[in-house]
């Protein structure tokens, strides 16, 4: 049993199977990346794991327990953090905010408890800065906590987005194409990037990503996916030399 466990798991969108009979087994500490053409079911997978969508058939199962259909905020709350394919963060707030905006889902204080601004809030608050200030210095942002989110080049803009993640204190990290749009010097720092934070962290990491050199540095297992359908697993090596897998890259531009 992996840290997490996904049982033939099936979503179809209008009759059409976007993720087929699909079975994952990901093992704590360990990095996994699923690979695959453009609308093979990637992301499909990992909105499935985190609540966004409820599959039509199959089973989440995340440390033992039955996830499939949970919220996604209970999900987050049990150690699942993702992040997006396309950044999502709040442009105009600094790094600070971003981050302490995105630790508030850990917030044990109820609404009035918050509103009244009760000592119970004041310091989980002054608690949640300290741990802000705590993870910035940890992902190397701490130098611009008061800098806007959108002045940030590109490559810490997708580490800010990582450190959000990061803010709710998961087990099992998703990350969807880290290295999308980045030059090979942006996409090397996010390689050894991925590989700190993992030891650092504790973590488990799921990367989705089309940049091969990046999959093939940071990955012990590796799923290809197509058309909704696993068409192989293995080890880098194992993956690079299987013939379902380049016949389902021929003629795909690994950036597309
Ligand atoms: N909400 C939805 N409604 C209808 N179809 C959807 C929905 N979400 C995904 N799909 C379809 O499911 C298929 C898989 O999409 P998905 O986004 O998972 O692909 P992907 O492997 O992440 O591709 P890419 O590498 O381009 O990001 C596509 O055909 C897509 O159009
Ligand atoms: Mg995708």
């Amino acid at each position: 049993m992996g840290l997490l466990n996904a049982e033939n798991l099936t979503i179809e969108f209008g009759g059409v199977r976007a993720v087929a009979d699909l079975n994952l087994d990901i093992k704590e500490g360990e990095i996994t990346s699923i690979i695959g053409p453009n609308g093979a079911g990637k992301t499909t997978t990992f909105n499935i794991i985190t609540g966004v969508y409820k599959p039509t058939v199959g089973n989440i199962i995340f440390d033992g327990e039955n996830i499939t259909g949970m919220r996604p905020d209970l999900i987050t709350k049990l150690g699942i953090a993702r992040t997006f394919q396309n950044i999502r963060l709040f442009k105009e707030l600094s790094v600070f905010e971003n981050v302490i905006v995105a630790k508030h889902t850990n917030l044990a204080s109820n609404f009035l408890t918050s509103t009244l601004r009760l000592p119970k809030y004041k310091s989980e608050e002054n608690n949640m800065e300290k741990e802000t200030i705590e993870l910035l210095e940890r992902v190397d942002l701490l130098q611009h906590r008061d800098d806007k989110a959108n002045s940030l080049p590109y490559g810490k803009q997708r580490r800010l987005e990582i450190a959000r993640a990061l803010a709710t204190k998961p087990r099992l990290l998703l990350l969807d194409e880290p290295a999308a749009g980045m030059n090979p010097n942006e996409m090397d720092e996010m390689t050894s990037f991925i590989l700190k934070i993992k030891e650092d962290f504790d973590l488990t990491i799921l990367i989705i990503e089309h940049h091969m050199d990046l999959v093939m540095e940071v990955s012990d297992n590796i799923h290809v996916m197509d058309f909704g359908i696993k068409i192989a697993e293995g080890t880098p090596e194992e993956v690079q030399n299987n013939e379902k897998v380049i016949a389902a890259y021929l003629g795909v531009d690994e950036d597309a």
